[in-house]
This record gives C-alpha cells, sequence and structure tokens, in this order.
C-alpha cells in the first residue's frame, strides 16, 4: 500500500494504490467496494486503459468524476457490469442485435448505447440524454470489483480531460493523486485505447469511438453499420458522442502525423533542426535512426496492434522533455488501425508535419 498526495495547492485527499499481486487482494477489493458505496471515486485496469469509477446510482459520486477530470458535464459516461444479465435492468429497450452482440464480444471493449431504464442511473452519468453506454470490461481485476459491488458503475478513462488516457496506474497517480480515495493497481492494460462505441439507438447501427471491435467483426453478425469516420463526426455535431468535440489525448506540446518513413521522418527532423527546433518522435521500434532527440517507441511497424498498446505511453513520455514539437508515426487505416489514426487525429488536431 502506498500514498501519493497532490500538487501542492490543491491537496484534498490522500490517494491510496494497492498493488494487486493475485494473492491477499480480497482486502483490496473490499476496501474499493467499501469506497465505492461510500460515494467515493476509485480507479481500477480494464482491458482498454484504467477507468475512473464512481457508483453509477449515486449523483453526488458522479459529480466527483467530473470535478476530478476537469471533464466538461455534457460528455456522458459509460457505465460498466460485471454480468450481461444486468443490462436488462439497466435498459429500457434491449434489441436482439444487442444480445446477439453481448454474446460474441462480452466481457470485451464494446459499449453499447442504450435505451436507458428510467431512474436508474444519476443524471449526471447520461448527460440529460435517454440513453446510456453500458459496457462489461475483459479484465479480471474490474470484473471482480463488479461482480463484489453488484452495482453499474460510472468510468470514464482515469485521466486529465485532455490528456492522453492512463494505461498504468503510474499514469493515473500522475494525473489525479489527491484527488481520488484508492487506486487498484493491476499493471499495465492490454488493449491500449479505449472501447468502440456503437450505437444501437439509430436506424443503422453507428460507430460514435472506432476501437478494438471493428465495422468488419460486428457486421457478420448484426448487417450493416455505420463505421465510417462521418458516423464518429456525426457524432461530433449531434453529439451522439459528445465526447469527440473536446481535445482529447494531447501532449504538451503539438502533435504532427506523418508517414512512417524512416526517410522521410529523417528529412523532416533535420528541417526542423536546422530551424532550432527540439523534436519528439512516437513512432514503431527501428525510428531511432530518424535522429529526433527523443524517441519513444510505440508498437511494431505494420502492427496497429501492438501502437495501440503503447501509443499513449509514448505521448505521456513526451511531456518529460522539452521538445518543441511530436512527430507521430501514422498506422494503416483499417482493423484496429481505424481506431489508432482516430485517436493520433484527435491528439494532432487533424495535422500532419508538411502539409
Ligand atoms: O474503454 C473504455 O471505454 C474506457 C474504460 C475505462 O472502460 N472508458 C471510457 O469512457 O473511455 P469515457 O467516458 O471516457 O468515454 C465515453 C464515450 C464518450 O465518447 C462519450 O461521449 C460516449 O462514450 N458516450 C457515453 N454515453 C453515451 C450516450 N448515451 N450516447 C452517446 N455517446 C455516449
Ligand atoms: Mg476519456
Amino acid at each position: 500500500m502506498a500514498g501519493w498526495s497532490g500538487g501542492k495547492e490543491e491537496i484534498e485527499m490522500e490517494t491510496e494504490k494497492a498493488v494487486l499481486t493475485g494473492r491477499g487482494d480480497e482486502e483490496h477489493f473490499e476496501r474499493a467496494v467499501r469506497l465505492l458505496l461510500e460515494g467515493e471515486l476509485v480507479a481500477f485496469p480494464t482491458e482498454t486503459v484504467y477507468g475512473l469509477g464512481a457508483l453509477a446510482t449515486s449523483e453526488e459520486a458522479v459529480r466527483k468524476i467530473y470535478k476530478a477530470k476537469g471533464r466538461p458535464s455534457d460528455n456522458p459516461l459509460i457505465a460498466h457490469v460485471g454480468t450481461a444479465e444486468e443490462v436488462m435492468k439497466y435498459a429500457a429497450d434491449v434489441p436482439n442485435s444487442a444480445k446477439v452482440l453481448m454474446d460474441a464480444f462480452w466481457p470485451g471493449p464494446l459499449t453499447l448505447i442504450l435505451k436507458a431504464a428510467p431512474g436508474v442511473f444519476a443524471p449526471s452519468v447520461t448527460a440529460g440524454l435517454d440513453t446510456v453506454g453500458l459496457r462489461m470490461p475483459d479484465h479480471p481485476v474490474a470484473l471482480r470489483l463488479l461482480r463484489q459491488l453488484g452495482r453499474p458503475v460510472a468510468a470514464p478513462s482515469a485521466n486529465t480531460s485532455g490528456k492522453p488516457s492512463p494505461t498504468s496506474a503510474y499514469h493515473v497517480a500522475a494525473d489525479l493523486a489527491g484527488k481520488i480515495s484508492y487506486i487498484l493497481d493491476g499493471g499495465r492494460t492490454g488493449i491500449g485505447i479505449e472501447s468502440t462505441v456503437l450505437d444501437l439507438t439509430s436506424e443503422v447501427p453507428a460507430i460514435l469511438r472506432p476501437g478494438a471491435v471493428t465495422a468488419g467483426m460486428l457486421e457478420p453478425l448484426i448487417g450493416p453499420v455505420n463505421g465510417s469516420a462521418e458516423a464518429a463526426e456525426a457524432g461530433v455535431a449531434a453529439p451522439r458522442a459528445p465526447g469527440m468535440k473536446y481535445t482529447h489525448y494531447s501532449p504538451e506540446a503539438p502533435v504532427f502525423i506523418i508517414r512512417p518513413d524512416v526517410g522521410e521522418i529523417r528529412e523532416a527532423v533535420d528541417g526542423l533542426h536546422r530551424e532550432g527546433r527540439r523534436v519528439a518522435l512516437v513512432a514503431p521500434a527501428g525510428f531511432k535512426e530518424a535522429g529526433a532527440d527523443w524517441f519513444f517507441p510505440a508498437g511494431k511497424a505494420g502492427d496497429p496492434e501492438s501502437v495501440s498498446a503503447d501509443l499513449y505511453a509514448a505521448l505521456r513520455e513526451c511531456d518529460t522533455t522539452d521538445a518543441d514539437l511530436i512527430l507521430a508515426a501514422a498506422v494503416e487505416d483499417h482493423g484496429i488501425g481505424r481506431a489508432v489514426m482516430n485517436r493520433l487525429n484527435k491528439s494532432a488536431g487533424g495535422k500532419w508535419f508538411g502539409k
């Protein structure tokens, strides 16, 4: 058990961290459950990123999430469940497509937007919408916590709003120490980017946020899915996934996307050096030769899944440097690569180097 206290100016509480080892963890789970029931915030690992959990039925508890993260309150939260059966209690209407997808992909990185059952969720979970995002995470720590609690847990990513999402307990503490009660440390997360958000309340199911579960995986089971970049953008305009309209995943220095070509990157770096600018590079292992001042490897070339796992940690590392600018290597825009490019585009505000 370790304690942190946050920045001097605004120490509000001591944040306790429990490192889970698989033995003697009972007391940590009991403590986490008790804190959640008391309306406190508990961060926990999922297979995608760390979540910042609050009891989803308590308005007072859920409001603490927005405060700790500095998150705009018109951005609804995903409610996490420990079993698929609970969905029958939490959603007003569960179409057959939802049942098929829960069977196929839960527990897993797929959030389903359904009509919410009235009176279940604290108003701040849904941010005033009549729908709710539900997901059962595929992580032993998250599942044990949710099942022991037996209630839904609202949990956005456990980072300061705007920063890259946390893929380790260290990242959570870096952003939120002093602002939350407890961190369950279950090591690094696997997938590394947030779940696919699928709207099942629209006429054609629409991917509002791409993730590891792709349109190509969904369509054989439920027919046509709108997986276009426009569907996600429509979520911005509508806003059906209001979260997509804010700055996201951004380190301090400006990010520019660049083609994953060592020669091209070396040329860019040389040019920037001639202007006296210092460069951090986030790219697959092997791109060290490009000559950037700082190199943070993210995955392997041609393997977007491995890039996904490392991307946020690498972007966060850039904040430990004095770089004037960050170059981030693109991946192919299909499969989980689409989700990686979605996050890179948001991190870079759509900017490509030299364009
Ligand atoms: O992988 C994940 O999904 C992580 C882990 C912790 O489970 N959670 C996560 O939650 O990313 P959050 O709150 O950061 O992202 C929720 C996304 C946002 O884009 C939000 O706008 C959208 O889902 N969303 C939530 N409820 C919605 C609703 N009722 N209608 C439309 N979009 C919704
Ligand atoms: Mg987030």
